[in-house]
């Protein structure tokens, strides 16, 4: 078994090392039965929920727990592996005809835990990694853990849908009927429905392939594939006052999360719903992905910095090139709060769960 330590980051600090701005390659979309589809049908446009009531009051707040009864939940206790990425590349290898090349490739989510586990006070994660290939050489996955969470828990995860389903739209506004702006607070939840991402970007030395859940775009996707495109990243968290320093702390730290996750996939401007304690939203804010770092270093909480996550990850994909170099399947693991990340190996092939045989079919021959 082997060890990336980061006990002091001291290492990690200074100028960032070279970053390469994601641009997205192509994008998938899971419907309202969580079926994978290979076309953007799921984007949601972004449209806030205040437009009639400017001034929000105790009176007319919106109460993010209407609904909850019949929230329909996607069930994620299967595992999909890597499947819905590898079909979609695929998928965009046959219409090309060009191969993707990539050093790494894996879920967005995975990327973010190893940006934030150097400031992650109480992170954990189990993943597999396998080696297939010299292109697209290493994939990796989580490992699910089926969590049980309590029911005050799931009332506060599904504030965060309920949210998604009051600032966005199926379609442009103007393409929308009434019914669909203002129908939006009797609309059931049901967060089966997701809009993917597939960007490529580069961290140090690596070229990396990531999948991701985008929110909604603002506005419309430009036509032009050179512009960078409008996404929004969506967010609820609790509200606090200016002059409570406990709870200012505690968001710059989610701040880190809402950051890490924004700029990997390129996106420009997370949306945050502040929300009373019980679940009632009073107010949005709009942060640009790309202000958060400098906004929480010039507070000087030192909570995080943004170049340590970034060095912090291009030295650990240096550890992971090192020595996942031939054909394999290991364990990447962080136990809670630990501070160094374990990589064992458990196999001298290749995961077949990762890599999927379709794939593996559509390789030998393209
Ligand atoms: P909030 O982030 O507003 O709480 P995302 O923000 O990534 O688009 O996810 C949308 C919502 O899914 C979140 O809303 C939260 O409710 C829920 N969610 C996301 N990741 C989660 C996780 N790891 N555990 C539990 N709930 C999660
Ligand atoms: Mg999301
Ligand atoms: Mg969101």
């Amino acid at each position: 078994m082997l060890s990336f330590r980061f006990e002091k980051l001291n290492a990690f600090q200074g100028k960032s090392a070279a970053i390469k701005r994601p641009r997205e390659i192509t994008v998938f979309s899971f419907d309202d039965s969580h079926k994978h589809h290979l076309d953007g049908r799921s984007l949601r446009y972004y449209y806030p929920p205040f437009v009639q009531v400017p001034y929000i009051t105790e009176k007319n707040r919106i109460d993010l727990s209407q609904g909850f009864e019949t929230f329909i939940k996607h069930d994620d206790s299967v595992n999909l592996h890597l499947n819905p990425l590898l079909d979609t590349i695929q998928h965009y290898e046959e219409q090309t005809g060009a191969k993707l090349k990539a050093d790494i490739l894996t879920w967005r989510g995975m990327m973010t835990k190893i940006f934030i586990a150097p400031f992650d006070m109480f992170g954990e994660f189990e993943m597999n990694a396998t080696c297939y290939q010299n292109q697209l050489a290493k994939a990796a996955e989580w490992k699910s853990k089926t969590q049980r969470v309590s029911s005050s828990l799931e009332k506060m995860q599904f504030w965060g849908y309920k949210f998604e389903t009051l600032a966005t739209l199926p379609k442009q506004w103007q393409d929308c009927t009434r019914g669909e702006i203002e129908g939006r607070d009797t609309e059931v939840v049901n967060n089966n429905p997701q809009y993917c991402s597939v960007v490529r970007t580069g961290i140090g030395n690596h070229t990396i392939v990531i999948g991701g859940e985008v929110d909604a775009v603002e506005g419309c996707k430009p036509d032009d594939p050179n512009d960078s495109i409008p996404y929004i990243e969506l967010k609820t968290s609790e509200d606090f006052r200016g002059d409570d320093d406990f709870a200012a702390k505690k968001f710059e730290r989610k701040m880190c999360r809402f950051w890490a996750q924004s700029f990997l996939l390129g996106v420009p401007k997370v949306i945050i719903g502040f929300r009373s304690k019980d679940g009632h939203l009073q107010r949005l804010e709009e942060w640009k992905t790309m202000d958060i770092p400098s906004f929480v270093k010039n507070r000087g909480m030192r909570t995080w910095d943004g170049n340590v996550c970034i060095n912090f990850a291009a030295a650990f994909l240096d550890f992971l090139k090192q020595h996942i170099n031939d054909e394999g399947t290991w364990t990447i693991e962080q136990k809670k709060g630990d501070k160094q990340i374990l990589l064992s190996k458990i196999s001298d092939e290749y995961s077949r769960d990762i890599v999927s045989t379709k794939f593996r079919e559509h390789r030998a021959t393209f």
